[in-house]
């Protein structure tokens, strides 16, 4: 476990140095960055704060790097939080008084605020202003002040869990899209530059296409990879490189590493395969809900290895196939 914890500090050192800091850095999302630019342009324009953005898409594919690339764009200082970390109404007040004329408050998975925070979000984005209550009982009274101009950006992985009145304060609202292989590809070249190592297109191509099409990923594998050419003095990583460093990591040619298999052997040991429920599925394996639903799951899905019923996830026929089990003669067909 805190082998896994040291991993992830160094993964997530890994991920600051690598981080875009232009819009013309950022690889793909194109949609994004066009309507990005036009209201940065027009905001600088008229010298305003640009208007609340809510990011939505998976995790890893730059909701983050896209804050930070929005406030240095417009000049601007950038204070970022979280929702969960905004237990009381008291912290956003404080928060949002030290902001300064412009800056971005970029608040991460914002689906985890509070309704009584949210409440006070609420007249924060739309009019700029902050009501606290003073005192207590009879005697209690509202005092109004009057914040700074300010910029929330809110991402989210999970759009559903957003509450209406809060998605409707964002005047813009921007879904993060899965990565191509061709951008996944640019950032492996950029990245290989920074990291210092050269890829040839075939390795390349060999690490974009396990990467899941998220960035995160990419970085994660890269960096694998490069440790590996560097022990063995391979001055280029080539598809060979990518193969071997595979081979050690156990991460099979579609992309799927130990823990994914476990999930799906897990499934198919101790629950014949499904349908099961997602909460049995996480506490068989150890792991929370969260993490089953937004990190195992979306991959599996994606290569048709577990559907969804309305008893529960189920492992296809495909799943077993590629683990090399038998399908039962008696499995039920749904
Ligand atoms: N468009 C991009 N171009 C190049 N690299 C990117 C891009 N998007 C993300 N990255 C890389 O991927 C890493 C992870 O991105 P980031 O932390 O912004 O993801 P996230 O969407 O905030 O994820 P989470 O939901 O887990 O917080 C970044 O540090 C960066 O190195
Ligand atoms: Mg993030």
């Amino acid at each position: 476990m805190i082998e896994t914890n040291k991993q992830d500090d160094i993964d997530e050192q890994l991920d600051t140095t690598l981080r875009p800091q232009s819009l013309d850095e950022y690889v793909g999302q194109e949609i994004i960055k066009k309507n990005l630019h036009i209201l940065m342009g027009a905001a600088k324009k008229r010298k305003e704060a640009l208007d609340h953005i809510l990011l939505f898409g998976p995790p890893g594919l730059g909701k983050t790097t896209l804050a930070h690339i929005i406030s240095r764009e417009m000049g601007a200082g950038i204070k970022t939080t979280s929702g969960p970390a905004i237990e009381r109404v008291g912290d956003l007040g404080s928060i949002l008084t030290n902001l300064n004329d412009g800056d971005v408050l970029f608040i991460d998975e914002i689906h985890r605020l509070s309704k009584v925070v949210e409440e006070v979000l609420y007249p924060a984005m739309e009019d700029g202003k902050l009501d606290i209550i003073v005192g207590k009982g009879p005697s209690a009274r509202t005092i109004q002040l009057e914040l700074p101009n300010f910029t929330l950006i809110g991402a989210t992985t999970r759009m559903g869990m957003l509450s209406a009145p809060l998605r409707n304060r964002f005047g813009v609202i921007n879904k993060l899209e899965f990565y191509s292989e061709e951008e996944m590809c640019q950032i492996i070249e950029r990245n290989g530059k920074i990291l210092g190592v050269k890829t040839d297109p075939q390795g390349r191509v060999r690490i974009a296409k396990c990467a899941r099409k998220t960035p995160r990923i990419v970085n994660r594998l890269l960096k694998r990879v490069r440790d590996y050419a560097q022990m063995n003095d391979h001055s280029i990583i080539s598809n060979n490189t990518v193969a071997a460093t595979f081979e050690i990591l156990d991460i099979d040619h579609l992309g799927l590493e130990s823990s994914d298999r476990e999930v799906l052997s897990i499934m198919i040991d101790k629950f014949s395969g499904g349908p099961v429920g997602v909460q049995t599925i996480a506490a068989a394996f150890s792991e929370d809900v969260q993490t089953i639903e937004e990190v195992y799951e979306p991959f599996l899905m994606q290569l048709g290895f577990v559907e969804r019923t309305p008893r529960g996830r189920r492992v296809t026929d495909a799943a077993y196939k590629h683990l090399g089990v038998k399908i039962p003669e008696n499995r039920e067909q749904i």
